[in-house]
Parts: structure tokens; C-alpha cells; sequence
């Protein structure tokens, strides 16, 4: 982007300016705002969606916000989602921004949360949460495909039909048509004819009306839908009986859940059979965080992705609200274990060019340098990776939520009744209820909901070593993650990790001598006899490692239509109401904690999802009774 003398910003490479010269502000407030019968769309809605195609410098997103925020009969929360193939920097976020004194606060938070270019979406707390900005960061023609709607109003801002076509063709029209709730409205500047017609055949009323600033016409059109399309019920339209949700599991997986709904004003609370907190896998002394890559950048990548900004960007609001969770997020080292490997991770950075932030490779004097030890090869290095000690994230996370904790009583049944689910004791006793439940208690939450999960166990084990004397042993200077886990949780005692190469019965060689060898090896000095004190933890994982997470499905009305649902898709699946799970960690934790706690408070509140459709359904927590399905397991019972 360049300013060109009149201070218009301008894309070479499309030759045409982000705005018109008459005005940012004005034409997104006369074009966009008013375009799309704002903000009388919006009254009396709780949630309201806005998709944007072209985020550009954010102008048309912060007045629209500023907008929302000025009314004082706003809704719970507006959802900008906006598109960007060519993310701009801080720098000429903020240049622009500068002209414009009345969204100076907004564009304060935008800046200091402003993502790095890394594709997939990214969201944005703006004005406490009254604002949600999700960025999908990609090719409009790859991103549409994979989002979910609906959405409630459309902001079409490519540059100019004959120079950026990709943002005007059939297919994006079609898919908006797709995404939009009953009655969405839909702005944009152009009036070109294949545009109007364009939108007409995807569904849209069209109507030209006079342009801003220099141009003759601009766009308003409406979605309404075909009479045989029917739409599903909408939970941003209607509020929820009652802004309460009720977890099962106070591990990392349940607190994240907390903090995602307390984030949206529900009140919550959080049954554990364990006492104090946490009990299960959350027991372990440090858990570490670091993004995962792959040179095809595969799906696991994509997911830990947004697992790891999403949780990186969840603690920092947590810290900032005066809740330490506990997190040293100041980098961590992959090391390679053999020169072929580190080769391999020089390749997978040469071809994914991931911003140095993010990833990079360092060489084995860099990477000696950064760890405070002699390392033999380089590997990764991730600048906002590092550890956690889950007792307190967990800690912050249940303060924060102001979560009403009730440890020590393991819930053997749940029921719903009304439109309450309720959770029992082996006595009978209710414990507590709400319209919300979230299991979150690994492999329990099979055996309180049925679903034909695949769980299986994934032991890990720590090892801390209480060092006498300082020298005894090198304590890193960063963690570590790689064949072994290192982490210096203090100037005396040393954690080393292992995931017990996923052996269910870890033996001595899993335990000590594996990884406390490998240790020793790679800093080349023996450990000596040391005080040392195991603590093991034995995860839950799914065959394809990834979480189960988002509704439950209702397997009983499922089997029952097993024929008809056999080639379905999971995401066709009958749910249970109110009903969802987050499970299945296994070994990624963190990764997985704040992504599916934000995944099911989006849904629960009928609101756009935090990830694209595909990354949902890979962890949609109905696929392994979908396989049942498609295998023709199950007899129909009716
Ligand atoms: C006119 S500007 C948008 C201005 C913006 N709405 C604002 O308020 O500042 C058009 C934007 O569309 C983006 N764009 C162009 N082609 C795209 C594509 N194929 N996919 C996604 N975004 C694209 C450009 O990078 C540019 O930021």
C-alpha cells in the first residue's frame, strides 16, 4: 500500500485506491452503514453479524463498531468477520487510522491485538466483548467456501470489478446468498451490471441508488431466500433462557470453558470429583505450548494454529484483568534429534515463509545460544511458545469466571428435563443444573453421554529433578519440547517430560532412563543419583489425536435413523440440546483448551465460529458415531 498525495491509500498492484478521495469515513457510514439499513437491522437483535469481503485498513469495521457502541439499544454483541487476502501492517493500520480522531479508541484495541499474517481466522476482543472481530486471513475464493453462517448483513469492498475480479464473481455472490440469515441486507460502492445481476441470481433484491462522492450509483440489495429453502432456528434471535453454564470437569479443558462464557457475561458452574483442583492429567507440574508445522501445511497445523493464538491471546487478557495464569510464554526450542531431521525443519520454514514471529529455524549455535545449553543441531524456534503450570491457568481462569466450584463430588448421571440439563450423584442427589452443560471430564464424558466416542489413553509421564547443588544438572534457559521435554520451572528443579511413546503400561525405559538419558545426552553431562519425584498422567486421546470437541450428538436418535443417515455428513448429525463436549486432548492440551472452550460459547450464543467449517468438523465430536453409521455397525431400531 502507498498514500498517494492527496493521502488516499493505494494498491499498486490492483491500481486502484482502498477509499473513495471523497471521504473513508463517509463512504463507510453512507455506503456501507446506511447501505446496509443500519442501525435500524439491528434493533432489538441480540447478536448481529456483519461479513465483510476486503478488511483493507479496517475503516468500514471500526465505524460500524463505532456505530454499535453509540447506540444506546445495541445488542448483546456485534460480529464483524471480514476477509483479507493481503493483511496490511500496524503501521499503516495506524497511518490511516490517524485521520479519523473518533475511532481512535477502537483502533487502539485493533492495533494492540493486530494479528501476524498468518492465514486461517483471528479473533479480536474489541470494547470488552460488545465488539467481536473475527479476520480471515486468505483468498476470498478458498475462504468462503469454508465459513458458517448466517450472517446478518454483507459488505462487498473489493477494489474495482474489472481489476480485482475475484471479489465480484458469481461464486462469492452465491456464497453469500448461502451464509445469509433471512432478510440479510448487502452494501457495496459498485453499480457495475454484472455485479447487480450477479447478486439477482444468487437470490438478492437489487436496487441502484444514487453514489457517494464522485461515483453515480452504488448497490443495496436483501437476501430472500427461495420459498423452499428453510431456514434453521437462529440462536442470535431469541436470548437463552438464562446466561448459565454448567461444566463437568475442572481440569484445563473446563476452565478454559469458564473463561470463554464469562467472557460473554454467563455465569457458570464447574462440578469436579476431584478435591482440591485439579485432579487427572491437569495434575502435572507444566504443560508445554508451541505451534505445530507441516510443509502442506495440514490440517493438524492449521488447528494448533488457532489453538495457539487463540489461547496465547486468551491468557494475556486474563493477565491484563489481574488474573496471572501462570504462562511464560517467552519461546521454546524444538530441537532436531539427528541432522536429517533438522534438515527437514530448515525445509519445512524455507517453504511455509511463516512470519519470523511465528516460527523460524535456527542453526545449532543459535540455537545453543538461545536454550543456554550446547545443542549438536538446530531446530524451531517459536518466539510466543513456551509453558504453563495448569494449576494456576486453571486457577485464573475459575477467578476470572467467578465460576462456582464444586469439588469433590463426581457426577454419576445427567439428565434433561425442560430445557435444564442436571447433573447427579451416585445417590441420587442433584448436584447442580443449567440450560448449558459442557463435558468437560476426559473419558467420563463418554460414560455420562454415550456417542460411540473412540477414546483411548495416552500416558505421559514428568519426572522433577530436585537439583542439591546449582551445576548438578543444565537447566535450560527456555523449554524445550522434541523427543525429550525440558522445562526449568525454578533456579533448583528441572521437569523432564515424556509421552511414554503412547504405551499404556510406561516401563523403566519410558520412565527414567529414556528420557532423563536423552537429557543427559544432548547436554552432555551425566545426571547424577538426584532427588527425584514422578508424576504421571495419563491423557485421553482419539485415533486421529485430534479433540472432541463442540455438540454431542444424540446417538439414540441417530441409530435409530441409521439408514437414512448413512451417507450423511457429521455435521448432519442429530444433537442434544443445550448438550456439548470438549475432550479427547491427549497431548495438546493448551492447543485445544481455549479454541474449543471459544468454539462451543460461539455456538451456544449463535455466534459466527472461531474456526473454519472444516477445522470444526474435524474435531466435531459426532464423527466416530458417523463412522459407526457408514460402517452399518448399528442395526436401525426404528
Ligand atoms: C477497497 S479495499 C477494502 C477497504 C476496507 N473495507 C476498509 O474499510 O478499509 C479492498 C480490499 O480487498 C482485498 N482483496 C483483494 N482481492 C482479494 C481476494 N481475492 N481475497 C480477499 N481479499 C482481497 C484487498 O487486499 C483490499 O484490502
Amino acid at each position: 500500500m502507498i498514500l498517494r498525495d492527496d493521502g488516499t491509500p493505494f494498491a499498486p498492484d490492483y491500481g486502484d485506491v482502498y477509499h473513495s478521495a471523497d471521504g473513508a469515513l463517509a463512504q463507510a457510514r453512507a455506503v456501507f452503514i446506511e447501505g446496509c439499513h443500519l442501525p435500524r437491522r439491528w434493533a432489538g437483535r441480540r447478536i448481529f453479524r456483519v461479513l465483510e469481503a476486503g478488511f483493507g485498513l479496517g475503516i468500514n469495521t471500526l465505524a460500524t463498531a463505532a456505530a454499535w457502541l453509540a447506540d444506546p439499544a445495541r445488542g448483546e454483541r456485534l460480529h464483524v468477520f471480514s476477509i483479507e487476502k493481503h493483511p496490511a501492517s500496524a503501521e499503516h493500520l495506524a497511518r490511516s487510522h490517524s485521520n479519523h480522531p473518533e475511532l481512535a479508541a477502537l483502533s487502539r484495541e485493533l492495533i494492540a491485538q493486530w494479528p501476524l499474517p498468518l492465514p486461517g481466522l483471528h479473533r479480536l476482543w474489541l470494547a470488552d466483548g460488545a465488539v467481536l472481530l473475527t479476520l480471515c486471513f486468505g483468498d476470498i475464493e478458498k475462504r468462503l467456501p469454508s465459513l458458517e453462517g448466517p450472517f446478518d448483513a454483507f459488505y462487498l469492498d473489493g477494489f474495482a470489478p474489472a481489476r480485482n475480479p475475484a471479489m465480484w464473481s458469481d461464486h462469492v455472490f452465491k456464497a453469500c446468498a448461502r451464509l445469509a440469515a433471512e432478510g440479510a441486507t448487502l452494501a457495496t460502492w459498485s453499480a457495475a451490471g454484472a455485479v447487480r445481476d450477479g447478486l439477482t441470481a444468487a437470490g438478492f433484491t437489487v436496487e441502484r441508488k444514487p453514489g457517494f462522492g464522485r461515483k453515480r450509483h452504488r448497490i443495496e440489495a436483501q437476501y430472500r431466500p427461495p420459498a423452499w429453502r428453510v431456514m434453521a432456528t437462529d440462536p442470535a434471535t431469541a436470548a437463552p433462557a438464562s446466561r448459565e453454564v454448567l461444566i463437568i470437569g475442572g481440569g484445563i479443558a473446563g476452565a478454559a470453558v469458564a473463561q470463554q462464557f464469562a467472557r460473554r457475561h454467563w455465569k457458570s458452574t464447574l462440578v469436579d470429583a476431584a478435591s482440591p483442583l485439579p485432579g487427572g492429567a491437569s495434575a502435572i507440574r507444566a504443560a508445554t505450548l508451541h505451534p505445530h508445522l507441516s510443509p502442506d501445511d495440514a490440517l493438524l497445523s492449521r488447528l494448533v494454529r488457532n489453538g495457539f493464538l487463540q489461547a496465547v491471546a486468551a491468557w494475556r487478557m486474563l493477565a491484563g484483568a489481574g488474573h496471572d495464569p501462570g504462562a511464560r510464554l517467552d519461546g521454546l526450542a524444538e530441537i532436531a534429534e539427528h541432522a536429517g531431521e533438522a534438515a527437514a525443519m530448515a525445509r519445512c520454514i524455507a517453504h511455509c515463509a511463516p512470519p519470523a514471529a511465528y516460527a523460524r529455524f535456527l542453526d545449532a549455535a543459535a540455537m545453543s545460544a538461545r536454550c543456554g545449553l550446547q545443542s549438536s543441531q538446530g531446530g524451531h524456534w517459536y518466539d510466543q511458545g513456551g509453558w504453563v503450570e495448569p494449576r494456576a491457568l486453571i486457577a485464573a481462569q475459575l477467578e476470572y469466571a467467578a465460576t462456582r466450584v464444586i469439588s469433590g463430588r463426581e457426577v454419576t448421571r445427567i439428565a434433561h428435563t425442560g430445557a435444564l440439563w442436571q447433573a447427579f450423584d451416585r445417590d441420587g442427589q442433584r448436584i447442580a443444573g443449567a440450560p448449558v452443560l459442557v463435558l468437560a471430564n476426559a473419558a467420563d464424558a463418554a460414560r455420562l453421554c454415550p456417542g460411540h466416542y473412540r477414546l483411548r489413553p495416552h500416558p505421559g509421564l514428568q519426572t522433577l529433578i530436585a537439583l542439591q547443588a546449582p551445576g548438578e544438572a543444565v537447566l535450560p534457559a527456555v523449554a524445550l519440547t522434541g523427543a525429550v521435554q525440558a522445562v526449568a520451572l525454578d533456579a533448583h528443579t528441572l521437569l523432564i517430560g515424556s509421552h511414554c511413546g503412547g504405551r499404556p503400561e510406561p516401563d523403566a525405559d519410558d520412565v527414567h532412563r529414556g528420557p532423563l538419558e536423552r537429557w543427559a545426552h544432548r547436554t552432555g553431562r551425566p545426571l547424577p543419583a538426584l532427588s527425584t519425584h514422578d508424576i504421571s498422567a495419563t491423557r485421553i486421546t482419539t485415533p486421529d489425536h485430534l479433540p472432541l470437541a463442540g455438540p454431542l450428538p444424540d446417538a439414540a436418535a441417530a441409530l435409530a435413523r441409521a439408514t437414512e443417515l448413512r451417507g450423511a455428513q457429521a455435521r448432519d448429525l442429530p444433537r442434544q440440546p443445550g448438550l456439548y463436549g470438549a475432550f479427547g486432548y491427549g497431548a495438546r492440551g493448551l492447543a485445544w483448551s481455549v479454541l474449543a472452550a471459544e468454539l462451543i460459547a460461539s455456538r451456544a450464543n449463535g455466534e459466527p465460529l472461531p474456526l473454519e467449517r472444516e477445522l470444526a468438523d474435524a474435531i466435531d465430536p459426532a464423527r466416530h458415531l458417523l463412522q459407526v453409521l457408514r460402517r452399518g455397525e448399528v442395526e436401525p431400531t426404528g
